[in-house]
């Protein structure tokens, strides 16, 4: 299926009041949604949607699929990202045709006259369009983990084995298989979807997290971080800190995500991590190690409180002469040892050792973290397909 002319003419034509208007159609979405279709909040995040994340991102992404409707190649990435991020929840075709209703309505009532009934019934054609593209990438995904070993679809019951508190607000939590199965062999830098019901939420909660150590086919670690930092402590890494105990059940959507590193090159790799960042890059690190790669690890903590699994990836860099350690601490408290250098990370202040010739540079922190490593890259003139980046949350241009 492909649009006719006169449909990708329209909607083009809508990009820029979309611009304008966005926002408030993916609230009104979200709302008579979640009214009328409230099993579909086991799904989505209500803490996204309070904090206003997932209607900015809809709205984003409505606006860039009108803005370059005739111009596919220019959304190819995000089209396959937002894929991949949709598999994590292994959302099922039926799921579009709910969400596209709820959306053409809600332009519909915002943008009341502007929506003519040709509008709308382009609108309609082209999300059509998209939804299609979306159901074919996912069921893609879905189908090859169908056909890998000790992989599953939807949700498998998993017995918490082990809770290892990594520091003060890091704690690892070791996932076995109910069933005693195998575990599929997840690439470095895959997170897996936990789903979980605490008592005080009246839905489901689906969460991504890293897996934070090298695959081993039996089972998995995640390292969770918890968010106490805004106005509203954050539900699922709160309850799972407080309540989840050695042999509590949880349900685990399989491994997915496009972070990953290249386990089949023999390039030089060079690892950058800032707080809690530091999950997905565990997994590469000590998939690296077992390797000859040159590899750089280079992380970014407040001090040695909040700074996790330092004694582990001090003894990695100590035993492999390929890996090479270098640790910053932005305010470092009296007892802090161990550490290469005081305050925020300064890549200028350790370029010569990982400006490497056709080195991969993979990265994960905060925000603000990824946008300074990814800029100084950049200006380093590091290609972009040597850069490889993650963001905990919803995809934002860095
Ligand atoms: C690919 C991926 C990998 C990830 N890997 C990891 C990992 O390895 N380790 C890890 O710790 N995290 C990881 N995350 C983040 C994780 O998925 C969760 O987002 C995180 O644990 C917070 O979830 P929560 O339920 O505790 O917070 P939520 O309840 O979802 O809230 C999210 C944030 O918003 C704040 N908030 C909530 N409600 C409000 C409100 N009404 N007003 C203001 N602020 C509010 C919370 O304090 C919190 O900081 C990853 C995310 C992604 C997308
Ligand atoms: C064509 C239709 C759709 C579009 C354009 C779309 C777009 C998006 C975008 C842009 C994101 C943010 C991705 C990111 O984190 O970077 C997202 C996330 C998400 N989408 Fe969709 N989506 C569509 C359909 C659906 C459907 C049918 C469902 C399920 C009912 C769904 C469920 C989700 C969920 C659960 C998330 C994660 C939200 C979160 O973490 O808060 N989406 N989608």
């Amino acid at each position: 299926m492909s649009l006719s002319e006169q449909t990708i003419r329209i909607i083009k034509s809508t990009a820029p009041v979309l611009a304008e208007q966005g926002d408030a159609i993916t609230r009104h979405f979200y709302q008579q949604m979640s009214n009328h279709n409230p099993e579909l909040m086991n799904v989505f995040s209500i803490s996204n949607q309070q904090t206003d994340r997932q209607q900015v991102a809809l709205a984003d992404a409505i606006q860039c699929y009108a803005a370059y409707i005739d111009n596919p190649p220019a959304l190819k990435d995000a089209v396959e990202r937002f894929a991949q991020k949709h598999a994590s929840f292994t959302l099922q075709p039926e799921q579009y045709s709910i969400v596209g209703k709820y959306l053409i309505e809600a332009a519909a009532y915002v943008l009341k006259d502007t929506a003519t009934d040709e509008t709308l019934a382009a609108w309609r054609e082209a999300y059509q369009l998209l939804a299609n593209l979306f159901i074919e990438i996912e069921e893609g995904v879905y189908r090859q983990c169908e056909s890998t070993d000790g992989s599953w679809q939807g949700t498998r019951e998993f017995r918490v084995a082990a809770r290892v508190a990594e520091n003060e607000l890091i704690t690892s939590f070791y996932f076995e298989p109910v069933d005693g199965r195998p575990v599929v062999n997840f690439l470095p830098g895959q997170h897996i979807g936990l789903s979980l019901k605490p008592e005080n939420s009246g839905y489901r909660c689906i969460r991504q997290y890293s897996l934070s150590d090298a695959p081993n086919g039996k089972t998995y670690r995640i390292s969770v971080k918890r968010e106490t930092d805004c106005e509203k402590e954050g539900l699922i890494s709160n309850y799972l800190h407080d309540s989840v105990q050695v042999g509590d059940i949880v349900e685990l959507c399989p491994p997915t995500g496009e972070f990953v590193l290249d386990v089949e090159a023999s390039s030089p790799v060079v690892l950058l991590s800032g707080g809690v960042g530091q999950t997905p890059i565990m997994s590469m690190l000590n998939t690296l190690a077992q390797t000859s790669r040159q590899v750089r690890y280079v992380h970014s903590a407040q001090n040695s409180k909040v700074h996790a699994f330092g004694a582990h990836t001090k003894a990695v860099a100590n035993k492999h002469d390929n890996v090479e350690q270098i640790v910053f601490y932005n305010a470092p408290t009296a007892d802090c040892s161990g550490h290469d250098y005081n305050g925020i990370m300064n890549m200028e202040a350790i370029r010569n050792r990982i400006e490497l010739p056709n080195a991969h540079y993979y990265f994960c922190g905060p925000l603000g973290f990824m946008a300074m490593v990814n800029r100084t890259l950049k200006s380093w003139g590091v290609p972009k397909e040597n850069i490889h980046f993650e963001v905990f949350g919803p995809h934002k241009e860095i």
